[in-house]
């Protein structure tokens, strides 16, 4: 269990989450998803511990302020929204980081299984620049995979923190990242996941917390969360919620979507 109490974090001082409370079990995807702008790479970045917050965050029974570095490691896994690497780096080189920050060093076949298992086998020379968008945000995710790659360790339950996992993929690859993590879950570690696709959130999600405005609109199974009411009110546009009876969840259309006011 991830649990976060009343966060508050002010950037530039700046309130920009008002007291969130989060939650999320291993064993399920639970996706983040919200407006623009409304905390939910704050949110991540104060639950990985990467920004200074108000609050509780709890990983199992421990407060994570207390948890040392290396521990925290062998638990947990972060993918950025952003990754900016400044050197020529190998593909090889980046996945191989996440190796370095595992818990019990990897076999050294570990950054191809995972490149392989992101579809991006024979990439370990090519240089990380010179990677499309895509190609790069999977070599990010196989270099995420590699820190955590068994779901549960002798910790216990381990879990990806993904901010936009899949933001810069075309639709075979979001299926195939969505599969992965939904296969890690299934085997018992834990994903949260920042969306904005909320189709592919409906298909996936174990669990859903809606951000707004820096507050948890609404937590919950998808069908509780992803509705035409609290959708419109979160993005300020009129949303309908569709069903169909051969489609694998509710769909959201954007043809269907007209701007309020
Ligand atoms: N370093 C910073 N200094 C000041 N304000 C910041 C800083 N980082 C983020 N913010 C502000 O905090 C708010 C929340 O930002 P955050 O990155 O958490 O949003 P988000 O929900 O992840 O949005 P997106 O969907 O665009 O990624 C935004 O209004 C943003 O402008
Ligand atoms: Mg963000």
């Amino acid at each position: 269990m991830l649990s976060a109490t009343d966060i508050e974090v002010s950037l530039a001082g700046t309130p920009v989450l008002k007291g969130v409370s989060f939650h999320a079990q291993a064993g399920h995807v639970t996706a983040i998803v919200g407006p623009n702008g409304s905390g939910k790479t704050t949110l991540l970045r104060a639950m990985t511990g990467d920004l200074p917050y108000r609050g509780t965050v709890r990983l199992g029974e421990a407060d994570i302020a207390a948890i040392p570095g290396w521990q925290l490691a062998a638990q947990r896994a972060v993918l950025p929204q952003a990754s900016r690497i400044a050197f020529p780096f190998t593909v090889l080189e980046i996945v191989r980081l996440g190796m370095m920050a595992s818990a019990e060093p990897p076999p050294e076949r570990r950054a191809s299984e995972a490149l392989a298992r992101v579809g991006l086998a024979g990439f370990e020379g090519r240089f990380y620049q010179e990677l499309s968008g895509g190609e790069q945000q999977r070599a990010q995710l196989a270099r995420v995979l590699t820190q955590v790659w068994d779901p549960v360790g002798p910790e216990g339950p381990r879990w990806l923190f993904l901010d936009e996992p899949v933001s810069s993929l075309d639709i075979a690859h979001q299926l195939d990242v969505m599969d992965l993590l939904g296969d890690y879950a299934a085997r018992g570690g834990g994903v949260i996941a920042v969306m904005h696709d909320l189709n592919l959130t409906a298909m996936y999600a174990d669990a859903v917390a809606m951000l707004a405005g820096g507050r948890t609109m609404a937590q919950g199974a998808p069908s509780v969360v992803l509705t035409d009411t609290t959708l419109s009110a979160a993005y300020g546009c009129d949303l309908r919620v569709n069903a169909a009876p051969d489609a694998p969840a509710t769909y959201l259309l954007p043809h269907m979507a007209r701007r309020a006011g």
